[in-house]
This record gives C-alpha cells, structure tokens and sequence, in this order.
C-alpha cells in the first residue's frame, strides 16, 4: 500500500522504508483475523490512555476529545459490523488506528504517544483473558449448582462406588455428583486465583524500557479495573504467564469435565443402565435405528486434547524467548481464544446434560449390591463385635466371598451356618450390615457417603454458592 505521504511502505511504520513487504511476508506476519476479536478491549485501553494523556497534559483537551470521540465512531461502526478490517494493516491496533486518523485526522497521531504495541497488545490481551477466567469461573459455578440440584434429589440413591472400574463399596448417586462438585469448586477457584494474580495492568511500559513522558500508570490501571500497574517494563511487555497460567487451570478443568463425561458413557451404555439422557443430549445412528449415543458427552471428553494442546502450544512459543518482546508472542493469541471457546462450549454442554439425566433408581440400586460390594462391611463388624485385628476380619470374609461366589450367591444370602462355619463368633445381627442402605448409612464420617453427611455438603455448597 501507499502511505499518507505518499511514499511505498507501510502507512504506520514505513517511515524508513522504501519498498513494500512481500506478499508473502504480509500474509505471516499479519495477525488481524485472530486479534480482531481484541476490538474491544483495544478501544478500552485506547480511551483510557488518551484520558491520561490529556489530564498529565502530555495531549492537549482538543486532541483527546476527538480522538475520545472517533474511538466511539470506531466503536460504534465494529459493533454494528460497517468496520473494514485490512490484513495489509497486520492487527487490530494499526487498524483501529488507520481508521482513527481517516476520522479525526492529524490528532490521531498523538494517541500513540508514550505508548507501543508491545505494551498495547499485552493490556489486550490480559484483559481478554481477565474476562474469560472471570466467566468461565462464573460458569463453573452454575454447573455446579446443577449438580447440587441433582445430588439433593439423589442423597439417598443407591449406587456402587467404584474402583479400578469394579464395584468397591456402595456409595449415593448424590455423593457421586457431589465429588464434582468438590472438583469444579477448585475449577473456579483456580480461575479466581489467576484473575487475581494476572491483575496488573502493562500499559506504559512502552516499546520496552518505559517512557520519558510524564504518565500516570496508577491512572490508567485504577481506569481499566486493574489493582495496580506492573512494576517492571520489561517483564510488563515480555510475559504472558498469565495466559498460561489460565490454560493450566483450563486445562485441569477440562480434564475433570472429561471424567464426567466419560462416566456419563459409561452410565449411559445398557450394560449399566444407571442413566438416560433425552432426545436433547443425544443424536441417532444413520443406520442403526436403535442407536441413542451421548455424543456430547464423548465430545466434552475428547475437548481436553485442543484445551491441553493450547496450554502446550503457548508454553513452547514462551520457552527459551529472550526479553523483550518477540513477534513469536503474536501466536499467544489463537490457542488463547480456541482453549476458551472450548471450555466455556463444554462446560455449557455439561450444564446441559446434568440438567438433562433421569437416574435410573432401580438399576443403580440393583448394582450397588452386586460384586460382593458390603465386604468391606462384613470385616468392619467383625472387628467391631468380635474384636478380630483388622487384617484376620478381612481374610474371614475373603472366605465368605469365596463361599458365596462358589453357591453364586450375594453374601447376605449365605446363612448363619454357612458364616458360622467360618467364624463360629458370627450371630444373626450380621445381616443388619450387609446390605448396601445399611452400608451407605453406616458410612457417618465427615465426608463419608451417609445420605446425613452429603445432606451437609449439599447444605454448605448451597450457603457458599447463594
Ligand atoms: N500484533 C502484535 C502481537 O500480537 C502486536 C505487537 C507488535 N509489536 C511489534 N513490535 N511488532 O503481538
């Protein structure tokens, strides 16, 4: 393109330049269909920098009011989608700025006064990212009153817990839930924690080392919602372990929505039968007309590879980067943005499919006394009645078990006889435990999965959530 003077070269930095920049060179080098979703966030920094500008006297009253109101023109035309966004001016800044000199002229050169890229695109991006921890931790949250919902009306369903896949002890359906609840709870805390921690603002610290001009960056952070502004130039323009730091917790994330997700599948299949989900959550086979598959959840579960992928993409892009700023932090930006839209997709979808499951009372209860699951019971009441060390108790009731595989029973169906034949201490009261209710509530220790203790988790995650 042609600058304002006239001259080949770029209309923003061509100054020392002569000749165009290859095809080529434009296409690599321009990042305007990423950043563009910075608009906004660009324009916020922009306003805030030029009110500081004029109340420092470093722009004059005149020049901020008109560059104030051509960022609103600007504003108002990407908004109403009429903005022309151009890859020959490489990214959103120079395209905001371009179209800030066609409307209000000469004065839109002072904007960038005291200011560089390098510190406008790490406030726009940290303000991105400020955001999206922010409501995917809000979102998180709301999952999790879904899944409280449903836990309350479960408390006392019975299941089998499990572990490596086969039954271990009989736990509730509401406990279960409740485990995520536990885990999306860290989620969002994660996320907290990072918004905290990343809440710096970097505007000011210019092209790398800081600027001559008399800026009030306390002025420009307290306008943007930061908690004070970064205190070193070079780390302000250089770091983005803010994103990473929200990818990791992104990534952690999507790592327990795919357990979930992957237990839905499970649950789902007709060999267990413990839930359905509707015609809203599941699609058909294009050839099976039985077929009902759960295919967001299989999506949810298969997300974590693009979330995780983001977190590996950007820390390889940060590792072994010299300071300052370097143009291979301009790829910060794509897994950024595709992480998020990933998690906040999947954990909509998971709100969803929570919402959407019937439990199915019968076959979960039905399970949760299969594979001899109130062992473990049995042991604990010889302990406890007939004062045998733990580790005798539990080799008379892998005796039971064995007994009770052999006659293809469950161990509440052996008689006193046969258990007597084992352990002549055992007496009828035996039967009060063996059952998965009798186990379930038994299980009264703080966090156990008597339906009383997860009444009180529920209890207090619905205080902390109001
Ligand atoms: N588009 C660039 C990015 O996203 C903006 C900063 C460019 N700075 C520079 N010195 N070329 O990183």
């Amino acid at each position: 393109m042609t600058d304002d003077s006239g001259k080949a070269g770029h209309s923003l930095w061509g100054g020392r330049f002569s000749a165009k920049p290859a095809d080529l060179m434009r296409r690599i080098n321009a990042s305007i269909d990423v950043d563009r979703r910075l608009a906004g966030e660009d324009l916020a920094g922009s306003r805030a920098h030029a009110a500081m500008l004029a109340a420092t006297g470093v722009i004059g009253d005149v020049d901020e009011q008109a560059i104030q109101a051509g960022l609103g023109l600007i504003e108002t035309e990407i908004t109403a989608g009429t903005f022309t966004f151009r890859e020959d001016l490489e990214d959103i800044h120079m395209n905001v700025e371009a179209r800030l000199t066609e409307l209000i002229g000469a004065a839109a050169g002072r904007l960038h006064t005291a200011r560089s890229r390098n510190d406008q695109v790490a406030l726009d991006f940290r303000l991105w990212v400020r955001e999206a921890c922010g409501r995917a931790a809000s979102q998180l949250r709301d999952l999790q009153r879904s899944l409280l919902r449903r836990a309350e009306e479960t408390a006392d369903v019975l299941m089998p817990g499990f572990t490596h896949l086969q039954p271990a002890q009989p736990v509730t359906f509401g406990h279960h839930l409740m485990a995520y609840v536990e885990m999306f709870g860290r989620d969002a805390a994660r996320f907290d924690d990072a918004r905290a921690r990343m809440n710096e603002c970097p505007l000011g610290a210019a092209a790398l080392a800081g600027t001559s001009f008399p800026i009030d960056r306390a002025a420009t952070a307290r306008a943007l919602g930061f908690d004070r502004p970064t205190a070193n130039s070079l780390d302000s323009v250089s770091s983005r372990d803010f994103a990473l730091e929200a990818l990791s917790a992104g990534a952690i994330c999507a790592t327990h929505l795919s357990r979930l997700a992957e237990e839905i599948v499970i649950w789902m299949t007709p060999g267990f039968g413990f839930i359905s989900l509707s015609d809203a959550f599941t699609t058909g086979s294009s050839i099976m007309p039985q077929k009902r598959n759960p295919d967001a959840a299989e999506l949810i579960r298969a997300k974590v590879g693009r979330i995780l992928g983001s977190l590996v993409n950007l820390t390889v892009v940060m590792k072994g980067l010299p300071l300052a700023y370097g143009k291979d932090m301009q790829e910060d930006k794509a897994p950024t943005f595709e992480a998020f839209d990933a998690l906040e997709l999947s954990v909509a979808a998971m709100t969803g499919m929570i919402d959407d499951l019937t439990p199915n009372r019968a076959a979960m209860a039905a399970a949760a006394g299969s594979g001899f699951s109130t062992a473990t019971d049995l042991a604990d009441w010889l302990v406890r009645r007939l004062g045998l060390p733990f580790r005798q108790a539990h080799h008379v009731t892998g005796r039971a078990v064995a007994r009770a595989e052999a006659l293809g029973c469950d161990l509440s169906a052996l008689s006193l006889v046969e258990l007597q034949a084992l352990e002549a201490g055992i007496a009828a009261d035996v039967y009060d435990v063996l059952t998965p209710a009798a186990s379930v509530a038994s299980r009264t220790s703080y966090g156990g999965t008597a339906p009383s203790q997860v009444r009180a988790q529920i209890a207090r995650w619905k205080d902390s959530l109001a």
